[in-house]
């Protein structure tokens, strides 16, 4: 038996429950994980209030992605063996445990130069921005790009990388402390979008012209304010419903400025490409250990009380990005 979360039904982070489960041994092709952190994802958030797409059925244990050690191995799995400490992102759940049962293919290598807790808080969220920046909209050295929640935890990834690219970065928050933090991670101009009206300050910081290209992950409250904000040609890279989902697009909205959209999704990595994410994630890597992307991990709780950090995320109190550390590491 070990401990994990356990969401029985949907409702507030109070339905979260801290119980005893059983974790087998490995299947064909799967692992077994002592978990040294977990990354916490507004998805989970989604999912345990019911509302996401793919929210798995109840009951289940939440949490898609983390880092540990391998202690088992299943049979035929080569790509990883006992004592590995690897990470993982993954739309199938069952994170916010202390050990975890994981199919060996989801699971990258964690260099030795990067604390496996920063690996926790940097796979999901990275994988994320890395499918942003280079497929959603291609960020070039030159391009100007709006990002929405840019303090969050896909948004201050997006915010560093896409700046040492060489993008000039605006980036909307809704507090002081937010704006700081967006700045040091490379956005030229902050937008407090709760005292300025963001699409006025976007046309007047690029003279009028709008932006290549605008990534949002709020949806309903900034949806019709992000087309606005668009160059002509310009894309709209949407992959967020925080604030719920926008009305439907007409076509004249696209057609009215030759805009893309698209609505990008770590899928891309983690269900349909997993070479894929193996040669991300080394990207990933590389760039913590070149100093491009500065993992933030800026709140961290004991897995057993991972309701404090579902109430702190859900009331948008965080920053950067949030962990769950087991009670037993
Ligand atoms: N498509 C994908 O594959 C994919 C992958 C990962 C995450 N996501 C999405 O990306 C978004 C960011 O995820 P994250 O885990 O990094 O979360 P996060 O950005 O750390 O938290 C969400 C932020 O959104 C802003 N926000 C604006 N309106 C909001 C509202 N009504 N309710 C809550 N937050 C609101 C808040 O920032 P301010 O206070 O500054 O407004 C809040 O801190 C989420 O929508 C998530 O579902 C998508």
């Amino acid at each position: 038996m070990v401990k994990a979360i356990r969401v029985p039904e949907h409702g507030g982070p109070e339905v979260l429950k801290w119980e005893d489960v059983e974790v087998p041994d490995p299947k064909e092709g799967e692992i077994r994980l002592k978990q040294k952190a977990i990354g916490l994802n507004f998805l989970d958030v989604y999912m345990r209030q019911g509302l996401h797409n793919t929210s798995p059925p109840l009951p289940y244990t939440p949490g898609m992605e983390g880092a540990g050690v391998v202690t088992a191995v299943g049979p035929g799995v080569t790509s990883c063996k006992v004592g590995d400490v690897v990470a993982y992102a993954s739309l199938q759940v069952g994170g916010y445990a202390q050990e975890r049962i994981l199919a060996a293919d989801q699971a990258v290598p964690v260099p030795s130069s990067v604390d496996p807790v920063e690996a926790a808080a940097l796979i999901f969220k990275g994988l994320t921005a890395h499918v942003l920046i280079h497929k959603g909209f291609k960020v070039e050295r030159g391009h100007t790009i709006l990002v929405h929640a840019a303090a969050g935890g896909v948004g201050y990834l997006v915010c560093q990388w896409a700046s040492a690219i060489g993008a000039t970065v605006i980036g909307t928050v809704s507090t002081k402390e937010k704006a700081e933090q967006a700045k040091e991670d490379g956005c030229e101009h902050v937008i407090l979008y709760k005292d300025e009206d963001f699409v006025e300050r976007v046309m007047e910081i690029t003279s009028n012209k709008g932006v290549d290209a605008v990534y949002d992950s709020v949806g309903k409250d900034t949806f019709e304010g992000s087309l606005a904000c668009l160059k002509f040609g310009g894309s709209m890279v949407h992959f967020g419903l925080a604030s719920g989902e926008p009305e439907p697009i007409r076509v004249f909205q696209i057609a009215l400025k030759s805009l893309n959209y698209t609505f990008s999704s770590i899928a891309h990595y983690t269900d349909v490409d997993r070479d894929a994410m193996r040669v991300a994630a080394e990207e990933l890597f590389e760039n913590v250990a070149k100093g491009v992307l500065r993992v933030r991990v800026n709140h961290k709780y004991p897995l057993s009380l991972a309701s404090q950090a579902h109430a702190a995320i859900e009331t948008r109190k965080t920053t950067g990005s949030v962990v769950l550390i087991p009670d037993d590491e």
